[in-house]
C-alpha cells in the first residue's frame, strides 16, 4: 500500500500555530518543527522541565512494548495510531528486527507526518508497512483502510501512544478505543501511553493550559483511574498501568525511582 497523500497536504500545513507532532519532535531533539512549535515547546519545558525525560521515556516505552508484544505476545500485526514524525526506533523497525514478517499500519492526521511518511514505509521484504492519513475520531475509515494490509482474523496490537490526550472528553475517547477493540479478535493487545493529571498535577495543568491557549487542538491530562478506564475491554498485563518508565524497565535502567507524569500500560483482549 502506498502513501495516501491528498494533493493539498503541504498547503494544509499551518506553521503559525503549534502542532503536537512538531512540538513532540522538538522535545525529542528533531528538526521538523517551526518557530510556533518551538516557542510552545519551550514554554512547557520552563513550566515542566521533566517533559524532556517524559517524552524520551515514552519512546523507550514504545520500543519495549513492541519488543514484548512480538517476542512474548507473538504479535505480528500493529495498528499504530498517532504515529508522530519518524524518529529512532519506529514501530516497524522494532517489530521487524524481532520478526521481519511483521505488518505495521501507521495512522496520523497531521499533514507534516504525512509528508514524512515515506520513511515509515521502508518495510522489510518479508513484512509490510502502510500509512493512513486519518483521524482517530474516524475509526471506521481507519479499520476499512487498514484491512488492506492487516488480517483482522488474526491478533493485532492497537498502539495509542501519546494520542488519547489529544481527544477531549466531548469526543468520547473511551468509545473510540472500544470501537477499535471490537474490530480485533481475542488475543489482540491494546497499548496506551497517556500524560498523567495526578502526578506533578500543578505543573501539568499549568503547562497544558499554556499550550492550549496557543494550539488549535487542545490536550487533556488524565488520572490513573481515567486512563485505566480506556482498558475496559482488555485485561492489563503485568505490571498494569504504571508510570511508563517503570513498565518492564530494561535491566539496570536508571531513573526508575523518579516520578514522570506519563502512564503506560498494555492490555490483552480476552
Ligand atoms: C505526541 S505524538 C506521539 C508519537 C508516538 N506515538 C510516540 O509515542 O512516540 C502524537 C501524534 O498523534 C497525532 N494525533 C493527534 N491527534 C490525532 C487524531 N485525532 N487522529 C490522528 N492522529 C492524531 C499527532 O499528529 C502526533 O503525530
Amino acid at each position: 500500500m502506498g502513501v495516501n497523500r491528498p494533493p493539498d497536504a503541504a498547503a494544509s500545513l499551518d506553521t503559525s500555530v503549534p502542532h503536537i507532532a512538531r512540538v513532540y519532535d522538538y522535545w525529542l531533539g528533531g528538526k521538523d518543527n517551526f518557530a510556533a512549535d518551538r516557542a510552545a515547546a519551550q514554554q512547557v519545558i520552563e513550566t515542566m522541565p521533566d517533559i524532556l525525560a517524559s517524552v524520551r521515556a515514552q519512546r523507550a516505552f514504545l520500543g519495549r512494548a513492541v519488543h514484548h508484544l512480538v517476542t512474548a505476545g507473538g504479535i505480528r500485526q500493529f495498528l499504530d495510531i498517532g504515529t508522530g514524525l519518524p524518529s529512532a526506533n519506529n514501530t516497524h523497525e522494532v517489530a521487524q528486527r524481532d520478526a521481519p514478517q511483521s505488518r505495521v499500519v501507521y495512522v496520523d492526521n497531521d499533514p507534516i507526518v504525512l509528508l514524512h511518511a515515506r520513511t515509515l514505509l521502508a518495510s522489510s521484504p518479508e513484512g509490510a508497512t502502510a500509512y493512513i492519513d486519518a483521524d482517530l475520531r474516524d475509526p471506521g475509515k481507519i479499520l476499512a483502510e487498514a484491512a488492506g494490509v492487516l488480517d483482522f482474523g488474526q491478533p493485532v496490537a492497537i498502539m495509542l501512544l501519546g494520542i488519547l490526550h489529544c481527544i477531549p472528553g466531548r469526543d468520547g475517547p473511551a468509545a473510540l478505543v472500544a470501537q477499535l477493540l471490537a474490530a480485533v479478535p481475542s488475543g489482540s493487545y491494546l497499548a496506551i501511553a497517556h500524560p498523567a493529571s495526578d502526578i506533578a498535577g500543578e505543573q501539568m495543568s499549568q503547562s497544558m493550559r499554556q499550550y492550549n491557549e496557543q494550539a488549535h487542538s487542545p490536550v487533556t491530562a488524565r488520572s490513573h483511574a481515567q486512563v485505566s478506564s480506556f482498558f475496559a475491554g482488555a485485561d492489563l498485563i503485568e505490571p498494569g498501568l504504571v508510570q511508563l518508565h517503570r513498565w518492564r524497565p530494561a535491566a539496570g535502567a536508571a531513573d526508575t525511582d523518579r516520578d514522570l507524569a506519563n502512564y503506560g500500560g498494555i492490555g490483552q483482549k480476552p
